[in-house]
């Protein structure tokens, strides 16, 4: 599985792909706003940074405005996946887009149905939101199921990512489900080097290490 980095702050990006943790990064407005810096310039800075895809996601609600938009993205770099909302004007973006050779991310995905029309479209990712169905308690891993059921049904090369991650088990399932690639927050990638049991048999070796009187250097 991919691991894509969901932020778009550099410094967090840098330090996960200084340890070759990083297939990719996907931003959204959000995220652009929190970091605080002009879009265009931010995405520029991850695209020099990372060799993989980097998700830059348009603001019109029409498709003739995504497309516009999704062309502006992509010379940031040509590195740049252009993220379109899952809309009937997204996915006419999408269709565009895709059939001018650009990667499309199409984001927004809360149903295998929509994942469906995303692939017949030509996204290149499909983005299925798996923390927010989760806090409208319903079940975010089972579209993610679902969603991997149908594409290898009809050998659909769209690839599923797995999106809106929140825990270090979101990771997990997701993994053994099979999603092509995840995109989780920063955080959530540290934590997965984290056990309790690590920790507490760390701290043993190390006490009964210094008994010994030894050094290794
Ligand atoms: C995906 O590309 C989105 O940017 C992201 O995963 C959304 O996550 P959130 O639901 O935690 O905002």
């Amino acid at each position: 599985m991919k691991f894509f980095v969901d932020t778009a702050d550099t410094d967090a990006i840098a330090a996960l792909n200084d340890l070759g943790m990083v297939d990719g990064v996907t931003t959204n407005p959000s995220l652009i706003m929190k970091s605080g810096r002009d879009i265009k310039d931010v995405t520029k800075q991850i695209c020099d940074m990372v060799a993989g895809p980097v998700s830059a996601e348009t603001v019109a609600r029409d498709a003739d405005g995504m497309i516009a938009e999704g062309r502006v993205l992509a010379q940031i770099a040509g590195n740049i996946a252009i993220k379109v909302p899952l809309t009937w004007a997204g996915l006419k973006a999408c269709k565009v887009l895709s059939g001018e050779g650009r990667m499309v991310n199409v984001t927004l995905c809360f149903s295998a149905s929509q994942a469906l029309l995303a692939a017949k479209a030509g996204a290149t990712y499909i983005s299925p939101f798996i923390g927010r169905l989760d806090d409208v308690n319903l079940d975010g891993m089972e579209l993610i199921e679902d969603i991997r059921t149908i594409y290898d049904n009809y050998d659909f090369t769209t690839e599923i990512l797995a999106a809106s991650i929140r825990s270090v088990n979101h990771m997990k399932q997701a993994a053994l489900i099979g999603a092509d690639v995840a995109t989780a927050p920063p955080h959530v990638i540290r934590s997965m080097a984290d056990h309790v049991l690590t920790d507490r048999g760390l701290d043993a070796f190390l006490k009964d290490w210094e008994t010994t009187g030894q050094t290794i250097l």
